[in-house]
C-alpha cells in the first residue's frame, strides 16, 4: 500500500495503475475509520483491482461552530485498517494541498434546492463544501467508481445529482448504513456521546424502524403517515432528543411523497446533548 499526501505524487500513481490496465474506485472519507467506512472498502474490492481511499478532514464542509478542530484524527490507526484491507493506494493531503489558494475564493460546485432542504437547512454550505470536495477529488483520481454510504443518504443522493448533472465519467455506489448491535448506525461522532447519552442514542433507529413498520402496514394513507411522523417525534423528545427533522420522503427526488410514490424512505437528525446524530430507513409502499 502506498500513501501519497500531493495531487502530483497520486495523479503519477494512479497514471501506473492505469497503464497497467487496472479498474479504480475510489472510497473517500474523512478517516477515523470505523467499520462502516470498512464496508465500503469491501464493496470498492468488489468493484475493481486498484482500491483508492482518500482521508481528508475538508474544512469547507464545517460551518463556523461545528467540530472541525475536534474532530477525530487517527491517520496512523486508519493506515493500518487499510493496510489490513489490502487497499492500493491511500490520498491523505493537506488542506492548503487541496486548496493553495485559499478556502474562501475557492472555486465551488452546489447543487441547489437539495443543498438547502433537511440537513442543508441546519448547515448551510456544508453541502457545498462536500460537493466541491468530492468532484475535486473525482477529478484527481478519475477513478471508474466511487462508493458512498447510504448512512449519509441525502448526501449520496447530492453527489448523484452532481455527477449526472456535470456528466462526470464515473459510477457512483451506494453501500448500506453499518449499525452497531444496538441499532446505532456507526459514525465518527457516536464517540462524542456520553455514556448515558451512548445508551439513549440507539432510540433513533428504533423509532425510525417502528415508524416504517406503522407507515407500511397504513399502506398508501398519508394521515397516517403524518400521525407515525408526529408520534415518532414525540417519543424522542420524551427520550431526551432535541429534534432536528424527522421526515418522510420519495428516494427518488428527496420530495414528500407524491399519491405513486413507492419507494420511501424515512430521515432525521436530531441532538443528543451537543451531538448530532443523523439516521434513515428506506423501505416500499405497495402500489
Ligand atoms: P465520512 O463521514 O468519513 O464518511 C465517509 C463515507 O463513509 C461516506 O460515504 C459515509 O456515508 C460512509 N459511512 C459513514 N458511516 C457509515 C455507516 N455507518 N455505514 C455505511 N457507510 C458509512 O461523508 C464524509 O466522510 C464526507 O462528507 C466526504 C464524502 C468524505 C467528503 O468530505
Amino acid at each position: 500500500m502506498r500513501q501519497l499526501n500531493n495531487i502530483a505524487s497520486i495523479r503519477q500513481a494512479i497514471r501506473e495503475k492505469r497503464m497497467a490496465g487496472l479498474r479504480c474506485v475510489l472510497v473517500p472519507t474523512m478517516g477515523n475509520l470505523h467499520a462502516g467506512h470498512i464496508s465500503l472498502v469491501r464493496k470498492a474490492r468488489e468493484l475493481g483491482d486498484c482500491v483508492v481511499v482518500s482521508i481528508f478532514v475538508n474544512p469547507l464542509q464545517f460551518g463556523a461552530n461545528e467540530d472541525l478542530d475536534s474532530y477525530p484524527r487517527t491517520l496512523e490507526d486508519d493506515i493500518k485498517k487499510l493496510q489490513h484491507e489490502g487497499v492500493e493506494l491511500v490520498f491523505a493531503p493537506t488542506a492548503n494541498e487541496m486548496y493553495p489558494n485559499g478556502q474562501h475564493q475557492m472555486t465551488r460546485v452546489e447543487v441547489p434546492y437539495f443543498n438547502a432542504i433537511l440537513c442543508g437547512d441546519s448547515r448551510p454550505g456544508h453541502f457545498d463544501g462536500v460537493t466541491t470536495v468530492v468532484c475535486k477529488l473525482l477529478n484527481l483520481v478519475q477513478p471508474d467508481a466511487a462508493v458512498f454510504g447510504e448512512k449519509d443518504f441525502q448526501q449520496l443522493f447530492i453527489i448523484r445529482r452532481m455527477v449526472a448533472d456535470l456528466s462526470l465519467p464515473v459510477d457512483i455506489v451506494g453501500a448500506p448504513i453499518v449499525r452497531e448491535p444496538d441499532g446505532l448506525a456507526m459514525s465518527s461522532r457516536n464517540q462524542y456521546l456520553s455514556s448515558s447519552e451512548r445508551k439513549l442514542a440507539a432510540a433513533l433507529s428504533r423509532v425510525l424502524h417502528e415508524t416504517r413498520d406503522k407507515c407500511q402496514s397504513a399502506g398508501r394513507n398519508p394521515d397516517t403517515w403524518q400521525a407515525a411522523k408526529q408520534q415518532a417525534s414525540t417519543v424522542l423528545a420524551e427520550i431526551g432528543f432535541r429534534l432536528d427533522y424527522l421526515e418522510l420522503r420519495d428516494t427518488g427526488n428527496l420530495m414528500e411523497p407524491a399519491a405513486d410514490s413507492h419507494e420511501l424512505v424515512l430521515l432525521a437528525a436530531a441532538y443528543l446533548g451537543n451531538t448530532r446524530l443523523i439516521d434513515n430507513l428506506c423501505f416500499s409502499i405497495e402500489p
